[in-house]
């Protein structure tokens, strides 16, 4: 679900959620009960069960809660700057935000994928897409950092995206909206669209990620993805809407047709027409940004991409008729069971890859598009699920056989057999849940125990706060037959999908701090004996040392106004939990955050000459306020020489 496309839906939504209202009598009675709140009830000093990474949608991050409690422990920053960290704002982190565009300071993330080791999250990396200008990037989960972020070219709205194969091969990622591919000067009305969907490889060691080839699709717009498990793991999945190929009034015009289509694309016959030479190469930029062993951020400008063209490698795509612009498409833990979320459909269709399988073999195709051939869709249905109520979106599952759907228009997640695809249960959420998340509920071993709905709108649950109120997901348990509600929690941001795992996985492996002798940043200051304040024209470099509760210099003089003064400051404790700041009066960014055994830089440009402060932003020890310092700036020209105190400066 995107921000736009729900709002266009709240009108229907808010009319269907009165009347939910008036009939449960307002939202006074607390539907949990005490038993409830033991469940959730974390106390003082105890650990959560399982850390959930919640995209922060259009805050551009990652927020990671603590569940069952429902408690924020991080927010980490990933598409946009975020001054509380300094990501996107000190030198050592301004590339990660680079793009073929340039330097681009927001995108909208929308969702989390853990990686998976044979379908089972294995705590080493979380991706999550950028929904706007295409993007996949990899956070360290030993770091709780942003380590990578690599542009998809070709692909305009990166939104199916970057579901994980089975042993994390590859993050797959579709275009949202149909354009020019590649791109070039056309009439939007009369001009051929079309799409790509784009394989990343994912280096197995490493996890550096790099772009294996495209499969060039027809115009539809492309929603969400899925890859395969077990029998299916050789398979990525792609829901499509506006199959009508319509380019204005979508809400109208891509609602023409009773199916559009979900898209089955085989990897293992991509890679052998990649390998036998079967693509094309289009030219089309995009930047890969990675965090090298100095802990500093660089970017790679990258033009050359491999394309398969359908018709150029046979039985690599096929379509899936599927009704009516499904959404959410989402592979039960066995590999069997593909559900479509036919958002506009009366049905959630459920498709049978045996029987896709046996489909193709027996060539039972009802036609095709662009020479992709649209299999029947009576030979690759599964069942039909009969009243999932209005507008279902997503499914996750428990692994004991039952399916969970979010439902957005009758605000409500609806449980399913797999085995007879009958509704077994319903509850209501508040309000319009997009996605849901099962933890562990898309892979092939759920956790199961919980799901959480990601809501749209919290009207009446929360004080209120202005025209904008919280975002908010809700928990439920599922361990009964019956679902029950246990909790609702704020987010920050919009959270728009979401992954969790047992804590115990990566609770162990957490750094604790960066060893400072190792420390391979070319700007370190390993001592205080060391610092040093370097001027080379315009440019003056200070090395300045961080420590409860100093800072080495803490004076410098011979600055003029109009230098750039890069403050490469570095963090000399080793203990856990004692990082240091850095702030400048009249610096046009953030401060820096910097962990131990850390360098982080800060540029600062003086505008005025006069005597300013600088100091440390994190609350650090009792002496923490007297951690401070200054700098003197004459007017350009000046002859007051360069000096500081420390190491070997002058000032003593
Ligand atoms: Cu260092 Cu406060």
């Amino acid at each position: 679900m995107t921000a736009i496309r729900s709002r266009a839906w709240t009108g229907a939504a808010l009319t269907l959620l009165s009347v939910g209202l008036s009939a449960c009598g307002g939202t006074s009675k607390p539907l949990g009960g005490t038993d409830a709140a033991a469940k959730v009830y974390v106390a003082p000093g105890q650990y959560d069960e399982l850390y959930a990474f919640l995209s922060g949608g259009f805050s551009g991050n990652v927020v990671v809660y603590g569940l069952p409690s429902g408690r924020l422990l991080q927010q980490i920053p990933v598409f946009s700057q975020y001054p509380e960290k300094g990501y996107g704002y000190s030198e050592e982190t301004k590339a990660m935000l680079n793009t073929s565009w340039g330097f681009l300071p927001w995108d909208d993330a929308h969702h989390p994928q853990l990686s998976i080791t044979n379908g089972t999250a294995d705590g080493r990396w979380l991706f999550i897409n950028g929904n706007n200008t295409p993007r996949i990037a990899r956070l360290d989960l030993t770091r709780f950092e942003t380590e990578e972020i690599i542009e998809i070219p070709n692909a305009a709205g990166g939104h199916g995206s970057p579901y994980i194969t089975e042993n994390s091969e590859y993050a797959v990622s579709g275009t949202r909206f149909a354009v020019p591919t590649p791109q070039e000067d056309m009439s939007v009305k009369d001009g051929k669209f079309g799409g790509v969907l784009s394989f990343v490889k994912i280096d197995p060691k490493s996890g550096r990620m790099s772009l294996a080839f495209q499969v060039h699709v027809p115009g539809f717009d492309y929603d969400l993805a899925r890859s395969g498990k077990g029998p299916s793991r050789d398979w990525s999945f792609w829901t499509s809407y506006n199959s009508e190929q319509a380019k204005t009034l979508l809400e109208a015009n891509a609602s023409q047709k009773d199916k559009d289509y979900i898209a089955a694309v085989n990897r293992k016959v991509a890679e052998q027409c990649v390998a036998q030479g079967k693509t094309k190469e289009w030219k089309t930029p995009y930047a890969h940004n990675t965090v090298g062993e100095d802990g500093i951020a660089r970017s790679e400008m990258l033009t050359s991409e491999k394309i398969l063209e359908a018709a150029d490698c046979p039985g690599m795509i096929y379509f899936l008729p599927t009704p009516k612009s499904p959404h959410g498409v989402d592979v039960d833990p066995t590999g069997e069971f593909i559900v479509g979320g036919g958002k506009l459909a009366t049905v959630i269709p459920v498709h049978s890859f045996s029987k896709m399988l046996k489909a193709i073999e027996a060539k039972a195709f009802e036609g095709e598009v662009d020479g992709i051939p649209v299999l029947k869709y009576d030979q690759v249905i599964a069942g039909e699920v009969q009243n999932p109520g209005l507008g279902p979106l997503h499914t996750e599952f428990d692994g004991k056989g039952f399916a969970y759907t979010s439902v957005f228009i009758t605000s409500e997640i609806v449980k399913f057999s797999l085995k007879d695809f009958t509704v077994v249960d319903r509850i209501p959420t508040y309000y319009s849940i997009g996605h849901l998340m099962i933890p562990g509920g898309d892979t092939e071993h759920p956790y199961g125990k919980y799901v959480v709905a990601l809501n749209k709108i919290t009207k009446d649950r929360y004080l209120p706060t202005g025209p904008e109120l919280t975002q908010s997901a809700q928990l439920y348990d599922i361990t009964g037959d019956k679902m029950k509600l246990l909790l609702d929690f704020p987010t920050t941001g919009e959270p728009h999908y979401a992954q969790a795992l047992p804590a115990s996985v990566i609770k162990d492996k957490q750094l604790k701090t960066y060893i400072l002798t190792e420390s391979k940043d070319p700007n370190v200051t390993k001592s205080e004996k060391e610092v040093k304040v370097v001027r080379q024209g315009a440019k003056v470099h200070a090395y300045m040392t961080a420590i409860r509760s100093h800072f080495v210099p803490d004076i410098i003089e011979g600055i003029q106004v109009g230098d750039s003064v890069f403050f490469h400051v570095t963090n000399l404790e080793q203990d856990w939990d004692v990082p240091h700041g850095f702030a400048m009066l009249g610096a046009r960014n953030a401060e820096l955050l910097i962990m131990p055994g850390q360098t982080r830089t800060l540029v600062w440009v003086p505008q005025r000459a006069g005597v300013y402060p600088f100091y440390c932003t994190d609350f650090c020890s009792a002496l923490h306020q007297e951690m401070q310092g200054y700098i003197r700036v004459s007017v350009k020209g000046s002859s007051v020489p360069l000096a500081w105190n420390g190491g070997a400066g002058t000032i003593k």
